[in-house]
């Protein structure tokens, strides 16, 4: 009797959690479907957008499709890549060359597409670096860092580099005020000797990127940017926060005010001050080094002075709008009217009005003058406050039907709101503490408005655990229908705080396949396995090597002595998409080089002990990329034995 009882109510309870876990899969089996066919990209099939993502601590930026969330390459930035030599070959060391000489690391944050006429152009992307402030441009045909200038006066290059509308300017703001110039003062002293600079960097037809001048400004943090663009094109707006000017303990020393302020830079009017002749040359030491795309070498220039612009003697140049509460992002809608802020601890969104801004100036609505630098009336500029925006509100991008999407990192959510009525009309929670959001196109005057991604900090029980640090968590959220929809998580490299995507019809057919051999200008190139050769200046040997399936030329070389330094300066003769060779050499502190068709590259080995020393290519190449390899001998120094090469029977004395 107890026995059928247990088993009619085992058997109910079977029943019923096979019900449960049923209609669960079904309902859940569904909307994986749907969300599945938004982002597979069949094989052999292309995604639709390029995404490029900033590294954080890795330095990096890397680059994705969407909507697949495919990772496609990373692209060595600020700090150096074994993969491919970067960094460590000859001829890209001097790019991280800087005033504190060769740094092989930073921190990216903020990638920014060039635009024209406030449009992705699909040119050049630039990224920042916050520890050592510098800004970096990459060509969007090489996908390869092509230049990067230090930024002087300043310390984390945080807010940058936010291009105008037509890239005639990157900005730079300071995150962390300090002495300007320089000084050996106590920390103490912070209100009286500390300062930030906002700093402005021309870009010129060739992309090459010069810093025209430098606004001396009240010492706070300067955290984010935002230019303006069709009606406030000729601004750009900066979010500050400690205006308390506190110097330790920052977490509640500055948090104490009920706002701090949005700069707000005519920069158009910084140009007239400076051509009357109210700019200062200020002695200031930076390093600015450009790569050639003919001789692949890095060209440093060690610069010793920059323009400074006082705002206080420049009327017009800068106004400060009070914005609560330490605020983040400061993000310009397509039309340039509207300027939202991120207040980390606001309990609104503000939005500030273009127009009324120019109003308010006009009218003299001042509440008070900092260093000389009116602040206007709170609601003098305000164009309205979006409510119940989700706690912690960082980030602001657009969707170009009248949307905007706003991250929050404590309630780990996105929340879209509307333009104008500042109504919040959907609302959808991320895995987990979102940072930055990134709609394609957003931040521009041109958004894409499909998909929205969302940045996570953390991405705690959405994968597989690997240790202790998890990746951070890509989440591809569908923004085209009235409700968000999430479709995709994707894990992501080292820290991405902002990203920026462009239709892949953009890029795509620009992307350069190889380098044309008869166009290297490289110093040390050779076209033919003819030319290849070793010679010997002193201690000094350089080695002109040619690689091409399968065989590197020459492949034998004698009389290489302890003591030598010796240059390798390979040419890859190859003239065929994606053959690259690799090329390394046991016992070397260097890693390998990477080279792709008719691309030369080198690399110093200093040979440590006799003996002999095989070296090979990396990269699988052909069949008979196993037999590309080679052997160096190496005597002790003083040993009589000759310089030779060869390549086959014959070896070659050396002249
Ligand atoms: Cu060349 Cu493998």
């Amino acid at each position: 009797m107890q026995n059928k009882n247990k088993s009619v109510i085992i058997g109910g309870i079977l029943v019923l959690l096979f019900a449960v876990v049923f209609i669960g899969c079904t309902r859940d089996t569904q909307v994986t479907h749907e969300a599945a066919d938004r982002v597979y990209i069949a094989p052999g099939n292309y995604d639709e957008f390029y995404a490029f993502m900033s590294g954080g601590f890795s330095g990096q930026v890397s680059v994705y499709g969407l909507p697949s969330g495919r990772l496609f390459k990373e692209i060595p930035v600020f700090s150096v890549k074994p993969e491919d030599g970067y960094g460590f070959e000859l001829e890209t060391k001097d790019l991280l060359k800087t005033s504190f000489g060769h740094l092989p690391w930073d921190d990216t944050h903020h990638p920014a597409l060039s635009l024209t006429n406030g449009v992705p152009d699909g040119r050049w992307l630039f990224i920042n670096s916050n520890n050592t402030p510098r800004i970096a441009r990459i060509c969007l045909q090489t996908f390869k860092t092509m230049e990067i200038i230090e930024i002087p006066n300043s310390a984390g290059g945080h807010a940058a580099p936010y291009p105008t509308m037509n890239t005639e300017y990157l900005v730079s703001a300071t995150r962390f005020s300090v002495p300007i110039p320089q000084a050996d003062v106590p920390i103490s002293t912070y209100k009286e000797n500390f300062a930030g600079t906002l700093s402005f960097i021309r870009v010129n037809e060739e992309g090459n990127m010069d810093l025209d001048f430098q606004i001396v400004v009240p010492g706070y943090n300067y955290d984010l940017a935002g230019a303006g663009n069709g009606p406030s094109h000729g601004w750009v707006f900066f979010t500050s926060y400690n205006t308390e000017e506190a110097h330790t303990l920052l977490e509640v020393k500055a948090s104490q005010f009920d706002k701090d302020f949005i700069a707000a830079v005519n920069w158009k009017r910084a140009q007239e001050c400076i051509a009357q002749g109210q700019g200062e040359m200020k002695a200031s030491e930076y390093y600015h080094n450009i790569r050639s795309s003919e001789t692949f070498m890095t060209t440093s220039t060690r610069k010793t002075s920059t323009t400074s612009l006082d705002p206080g003697k420049c009327p017009g140049v800068m106004y400060f709008l009070p914005t609560p509460k330490s605020p983040h992002g400061v993000d310009v809608d397509p039309s340039g009217e509207y300027i939202v802020a991120g207040g980390k601890l606001a309990t609104v969104i503000p939005v500030h009005s273009f127009s009324r801004m120019l109003d308010a100036i006009e009218n003299e609505a001042f509440e008070d003058h900092v260093n000389g630098i009116p602040v206007l009336k709170y609601d003098a500029t305000i164009a309205g406050e979006v409510r119940d925006p989700g706690l912690g509100p960082l980030h602001t991008e657009f969707d170009g039907r009248g949307y905007a999407y706003t991250s929050a990192y404590i309630s780990s959510e996105v929340v879209k709101w509307e333009l104008g009525t500042w109504q919040v009309v959907d609302r959808i929670p991320t895995y987990y503490s979102l940072g930055h959001i990134m709609v394609p196109g957003g931040n521009s005057m041109q958004p894409y408005g499909r998909y929205l991604v969302a940045m996570n900090k953390s991405s705690k029980d959405r994968y597989l655990p690997v240790g202790p640090k998890l990746p951070q968590g890509g989440q591809l959220i569908d923004i085209s229908g009235d409700r968000m929809r999430l479709l995709l998580d994707f894990p992501l490299i080292g820290e991405p705080h902002y990203a920026q995507a462009l239709p892949a019809e953009k890029l795509q057919p620009n992307a350069k396949r190889l380098y044309d051999l008869s166009q290297n200008r490289h110093p040390h190139a050779i076209r033919d396995v003819t030319d290849s050769r070793v010679v010997r200046d002193g201690n000094t040997v350089h080695v002109y090597m040619a690689a091409v399936r399968s065989h590197f030329a020459p492949d034998n070389i004698e009389g290489i002595h302890v003591g030598d330094e010796v240059y390798f300066h390979v040419t890859n003769i190859e003239e065929e998409w994606d053959i690259g060779h690799g090329f390394a050499i046991k016992g070397d502190i260097n890693p390998n080089i990477l080279l792709m068709p008719g691309e030369t590259k080198s690399i110093v080995w200093k040979p440590q002990r006799p003996g002999i020393y095989p070296f090979y290519c990396t990269d699988f190449c052909s069949a008979l990329h196993q037999e590309m390899q080679g052997y160096i001998r190496v005597s002790e120094r003083g040993a009589n034995v000759p310089l030779k090469y060869g390549t086959g029977e014959r070896m070659v004395t050396a002249r």
